[in-house]
Parts: C-alpha cells; structure tokens; sequence
C-alpha cells in the first residue's frame, strides 16, 4: 500500500546515500517527500530529490506553501514514517534539547508519526557521551535510533559513524510501516539446507540457497507476526525483527523445531533437510588412499516435518514444501497427507537455489498454480494465501 513517507536530511556526507534510498522508496510505489535543514543542502542539491520523487523538496520553514497550509504541520501530520538520515550531532542535540528553529525540527517535533534517527558521523563525535545522552535520551522517549555501522568514515577516521547502506535503510523503514494482519501471531520457518559432516573437512549437503525460508519469514514479520527463523547454513541475513538461530545438521535443526514447535500458530518448513547422513564421523581427514573408489555408508535422517505433523496441536498450521524432478502434482499431494499438513507448496527442482520460483499452492480442496515471480513476491503471495487459510478455519 502506498505510504507517505519523509525523509529528513540534515548536513552530513552520507547525504548522498539518501538519494538511493529516495529513489527505491519511490520506485516502490510510496510517496517521498524530502525536507533538508540548510546544511543538509550544501552536500546534495534539493533538485536531486525533486527530480526522483517527483515531490518539491522543502528546506524552509517561511516560504509560503503553494496551498494554504500550514507547512511543518501538514508535512508532520501527512508522514506515516519519518527517517532522518544522516542525523548530525547537533540535529540529534536540537531534537533532544527541544529546540524547533527550522522546518525539519518543527516537523519531527509536531509529527505523530515514528521518527527513526540515523546518526552518521566522525567516530569521536559519535562516543561523545553528550550525543551518547541524548540518543539515549530520545530513545526513552520512543524515537528509534538506527545503530551507525562500522568502517572506513569520509573524515579518514576508522570507526563507527558509517550510515547504513541505502538498502538497509529501506528495510529499516519498510519493516516500521509493517502491516497487523498476523499481529499476535507466533510463525516458526525452517531454511536453507542442512550440512551433514563427513569428516573435519567435508560434508553432504544440498544447494539450497535459504532465499524462499528467509523471504518467508520477512513476509511474515512485515505482517506483525512473532517470528523464529530456524536455519542451516546460508549467506542470507536474517530479516528484520525475526528471532533467528543458526543451526548446521538436521538433528540441530530438530531439536530446535522440537523446542519451540508446541508454542506455534504457523509452522512453515522451507528447508531442505538432507535426508541421509554419514553412519560414521571421521575424526581424522579421509585420505585418498589407492586408486580404489570409496564407498560412504549413510543412514537415514528424521523427517523433521512428519515429526511436527504427528504431534500437531489443534488449530496450528503446518505447512510444508515439495521438492520434486517429476509427478510435482501427485507427490506433493501424497506428502500434504502422509506429514498431516494444511497446506503444501510444490516446487520444480528448475528454480531451487534460483532467485525466482514457480509453484503450486495445494491445500486440502484447492490447487492454485500460481505464476513464476520473484521468491520475496511469491512469500507475500503465499502469505495472503496463509492468512486466507487461517480465516477459514
Ligand atoms: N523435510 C523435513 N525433514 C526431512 C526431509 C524433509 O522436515 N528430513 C521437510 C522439508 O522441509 C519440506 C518437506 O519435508 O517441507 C518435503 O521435503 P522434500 O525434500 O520435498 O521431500 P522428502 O520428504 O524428503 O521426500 P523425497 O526426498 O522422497 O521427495
């Protein structure tokens, strides 16, 4: 849905940084409006930000608006969300000290709306305990302050002070305009493979990628729901707001599910479990030897998911994943009611590891073939589909 958002820049060198974080929110679909403090001004012109959000971009707080309105306060009262970024140590004193002298500290003084304050600057500046006091004094008071990263700063300094990258701030503000609809609503997804280990140096795994699992539990975070991530070994960072435990072997992926299944009131399974491990761990390197092949023997894992269906509780939802080369269709359907799932999404192995997917929704009296997407559109697809579930049970 399409949200207004305001974007606060104050006179910092990341400034620049902004203009991305502009352009994605816009393209997007969500209405940007961008309001700079003098300083701000001198790093990045207000025409940049006209030209990608198509919004005038206000810095003063006494030219007269085109409509009548009162400026700060119709800004203030439109913003669902208000980033500012960078936040200057003295824009951070001004807010906390109660200080309202220009158009972007009237606003964030007026707005009902969540501020998020992103400060950026020399390391020095950022461990002086008076801006120490006033984040935190401004946190007490609910305004969210968004953690500098670590690195190299413009200043030549190494340390912390960097502004988060575009795409973080993005995410950031994204998950502050998070729906309700599963608000309340406990989720547990499982992801990624699982590694098997052979001996110190080699395992049997899988080429899962963990996209589809982690793209799952962000749409169900981005819904208000309480969220577990469980997953094997990936390159992914966990979504926003998900409570994420990192595990390697399916047996640590079991007990983990086993721990915090009970609780649950949606329990999706997107990983790709191995399903045999190695009978024996060789502690030492597994040496090549003579020309002779070598034969691994294998036992079997748990299913970790028919495991949760047997115990499944009344009204929880447990759904599941097919993998399947052929007969998708059938074989999805045969696990739907072998594993007692409520619903079942059957995947083609052509777009496992891949950045999009194809697959069939199955529940226990529909199919939907819905079209190929990107996984994070297809985890909100699935998600609506969820929640259609949930309403009808
Ligand atoms: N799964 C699981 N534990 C396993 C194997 C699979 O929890 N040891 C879950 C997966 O997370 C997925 C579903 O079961 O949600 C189906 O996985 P899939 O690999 O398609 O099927 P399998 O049950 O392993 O059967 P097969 O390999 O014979 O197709």
């Amino acid at each position: 849905m399409r949200k207004n958002i305001l974007l606060g820049i104050t006179g910092g060198i990341a400034a620049y940084k902004m203009v991305e974080v502009a352009s994605r929110l816009t393209k997007l679909g969500h209405s940007v409006h961008v309001v700079m403090t003098e300083g701000g001004t001198r790093f990045v012109t207000p025409l940049t930000f006209q030209s990608i959000t198509h919004n005038s971009v206000e810095t003063d707080l006494f030219t007269p608006p085109e409509h009548y309105n009162v400026k700060h306060i119709s800004l203030a009262d439109a913003a669902d969300v208000c980033l500012i970024a960078p936040a200057t140590a003295n824009f951070i004193g001004k807010i906390a000290g109660g200080i309202a002298d220009d158009l972007l500290s009237t606003i964030v003084m007026a707005t009902e709306a969540p501020v998020l304050i992103a400060p950026s600057m020399n390391v020095h500046m950022f461990h002086n305990p008076i801006l120490q006091d006033n984040l935190s004094y401004l946190r007490d008071k609910g305004y969210k302050i968004i953690e500098p990263g670590t690195g190299v700063l413009a200043c030549g300094y190494q340390g912390k002070g960097r502004l988060p990258e575009p795409v973080e701030l993005v995410e950031r503000i994204l998950y502050e305009l998070r729906s309700r609809e599963l608000a309340g609503k406990k989720v547990l997804v499982t992801a990624g493979p699982t590694r098997e280990p052979l001996d110190p140096v080699r395992y049997l795994s899988n080429y899962s990628s963990g996209k589809m699992g982690y793209a799952l539990a962000r749409a169900a975070s981005f819904r208000g729901a309480e969220v577990i991530l469980i997953s094997g070994p990936t390159t992914l960072t966990p979504p926003l707001g998900v409570r994420y435990i990192s595990v390697k072997t399916a047996r640590e992926m079991e007990r983990e599910v086993k721990k915090y299944a009970p609780e649950q009131d949606i329990i999706i399974m997107a990983a790709a479990v191995a399903d045999y491990r190695p009978v024996e761990f060789r502690a030492q390197k597994i040496k090549k030897g003579d020309k002779q092949g070598l034969n691994l023997e294998l036992m079997p894992n748990p299913d970790i998911l028919a495991g949760v269906g047997k115990n499944k509780r009344e009204g929880q939802l447990l759904i599941g994943f097919a993998l399947e080369s052929e007969n998708l269709i059938e074989n999805a359907l045969k696990k739907l009611e072998k594993k007692n799932l409520d619903m079942i999404i059957a995947n083609d192995i052509s777009a496992f590891a891949g950045d999009e997917n194809e697959v069939t929704v199955i529940n226990s009296t529909e199919k939907e073939k819905l079209p190929r997407m990107e996984k994070s559109e297809l985890a909100d697809t699935i998600m609506d589909r969820v929640i259609r579930l949930i309403a009808k049970n």
